[in-house]
């Protein structure tokens, strides 16, 4: 996240892991292409795709050129391209066709990064996490993580371990062939304009600072709502389920920016400290605290409008007696001086009514009831919502007099939303993601210690779902089980209704 106006970025050459799956296709070269359209991408940079089926150079970047065509004509299109701008960087794709667990494919990497004379490159591991260790193993032993002739860098996706134990060993399977500076793990959410968005309005707006803490708000609830199901990916979410998959990446990181104290300053170091550190600050809850404190769900049949949708044991590649959380709500306490007594609710599901993910931020009441005897004896908590899809912007609601003889109140909104301040190109979050790794800022990658600190705090949750108990049903395109409306009701709370 570059602070001032942006040049293009050094030469270098990218290789592409898993060059024929949906991530490249979908998000990567699309945003490649974005960058390049902005003119921030060097003439001489090379995108490498590597994966095991043959294929030529001109065929792989025909096939990307054919698939982004296509999506352009579709609702939600991430590019839109145009024939000079995609020559360009077409002209830079080539493709390497080689097992990622060989070593001959290496010999062909150096041969690549040798031909491309800039010593710079990038290996990005759009692969099944399966290969991430093997990947990063051969690369350490061919000698290409050495930067004595220009820089090396891994990207490495989600998801980064599968508990805090394997999360700590891949993370020391990197560090052993590498330095930290040299490792950028993506979580994508930090790549959408609103979740940055949140820290500069956090800290360059003063006012918020003033009412930021446990003195004024109440709690605070992070909501990321899906209407989809699991569509394609049921054997890879059968295994992983809701928690896995959204709460020690995406949602923390949302927690993270929404709770961590001001960085000392804007720079890779000071901000990765301190979400570091707020993450660290969740309370580990004993088993019987984490049971308590979530709540399980899983979509059975329902509809969404006039649409009939299938229920998750139904869904292909799901086990038809699953117990996969296709939902999930916590309460999750941080124990520091601002955020003490300050109940963090999450929550994160398929197949419910609207796409949203939000954070409400909810104000404690005004401390005296002026108005009497009116229906405004008992005036509504004030929230703030950061709303970061789909309708991104801040809302924030006030009470005020409905118009009339008599005294009485109705919530009104004050907004900003980002459609009505900015004009927004198409993108698909991940550029400026890829920009700052060819640039080398890692302010928006997570460090080994968040990535840690993250599933120290959600261990608990798998530990003691692992000795049993049950999912509880909601039907697809409802928002959720019953059970998550009680996990509030018991602290005499609410859900702040969504979309
Ligand atoms: C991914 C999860 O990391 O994030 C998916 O694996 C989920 O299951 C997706 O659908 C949500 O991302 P977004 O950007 O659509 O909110």
């Amino acid at each position: 996240m570059s602070a001032h106006d942006v040049e293009a970025a050094p030469a270098c050459t990218l290789f592409l892991f898993g060059a024929n799956g949906d991530l490249v296709k979908r998000l990567l070269m699309p945003a490649l292409y974005n960058l390049s359209r902005d003119g921030l991408l060097d003439k001489r940079l090379r995108i490498v795709g590597v994966d095991h089926n043959p294929a030529t150079d001109s065929a792989f970047a025909e096939r990307l050129e054919a698939f982004m065509r296509e999506r352009d004509k579709g609702e939600g299109a991430t590019t839109h391209l145009d024939d000079k701008v995609w020559k360009r960087l077409a002209k830079g794709i080539g493709y390497l066709t080689g097992d990622f667990l060989e070593p001959a494919t290496y010999q062909a990497i150096a041969e690549r990064i040798e031909n491309n004379r800039t010593g710079n490159a990038i290996f990005y591991l759009a692969t099944s996490p399966r290969f991430f260790s093997g990947v990063v193993q051969q690369l350490g032993a061919a000698g290409l993580l050495d930067e004595a002739n220009g820089f090396r860098r891994v990207v490495v996706e989600k998801p980064f371990g599968s508990d805090l134990a394997s999360a700590e060993a891949l993370n020391a399977c990197l560090l052993k062939v590498m330095n930290e500076k040299q490792i950028y793990r993506i979580d994508h959410y930090l790549g959408k304009e609103t979740v940055q968005n949140i820290l500069v309005s956090r800290f360059s707006n003063g006012l918020f600072e003033a009412f930021w803490n446990n003195h004024y708000i109440d709690h605070v609830q992070i909501t990321a709502a899906e209407t989809v199901g699991v569509e394609t990916r049921g054997a890879f979410y059968d295994t992983t389920g809701a928690l896995r998959d959204m709460v020690p990446n995406h949602l923390f990181q949302l927690l993270a920016m929404v709770a961590m104290e001001p960085p000392a300053a804007f720079g890779a170091d000071a901000v990765r400290s301190e979400k570091a550190k707020v993450i660290g600050a969740i309370r580990p809850w004993s088993k019987a605290m984490a049971l308590k404190n979530s709540v399980r769900g899983q979509y059975t049949a329902g509809k969404q409008g006039r649409k009939k949708l299938a229920g998750y044991r139904e869904e292909p590649r799901v086990d038809p007696d699953s117990q996969t959380e296709t939902y999930v709500a916590l309460k999750v306490m941080i124990d520091n001086w601002r955020w003490v007594g300050v109940p963090f609710y999450l929550r994160t599901g398929k197949r419910m009514s609207v796409r949203d993910t939000e954070i409400a931020i909810c104000f404690k009441p005004a401390p005296y009831a002026q108005f009497r005897d009116s229906d405004a004896e008992r005036p509504k908590p004030n929230y703030l919502k950061i709303q970061i899809q789909p309708n991104e912007g801040m809302w924030f609601d006030l009470q005020a007099k409905r118009p009339g003889p008599t005294l009485a109140m109705e919530n009104v909104e004050l907004g900003f939303a980002y459609k009505d301040f900015f004009k927004m190109q198409p993108s698909t979050g991940y550029e400026t993601l890829i920009y700052d790794c060819l640039t080398g800022d890692q302010t928006l990658f997570q460090r080994a210690d968040n990535i840690e600190n993250g599933w120290r705090a959600v261990q608990p949750f798998l530990d003691a779902w692992a000795q049993g108990g049950e999912v509880q049903p909601y039907a697809a395109g409802e928002d959720g089980p019953e059970a998550a409306d009680e996990l509030l009701a018991r602290d005499r709370r609410v859900w702040h209704s969504i979309g």
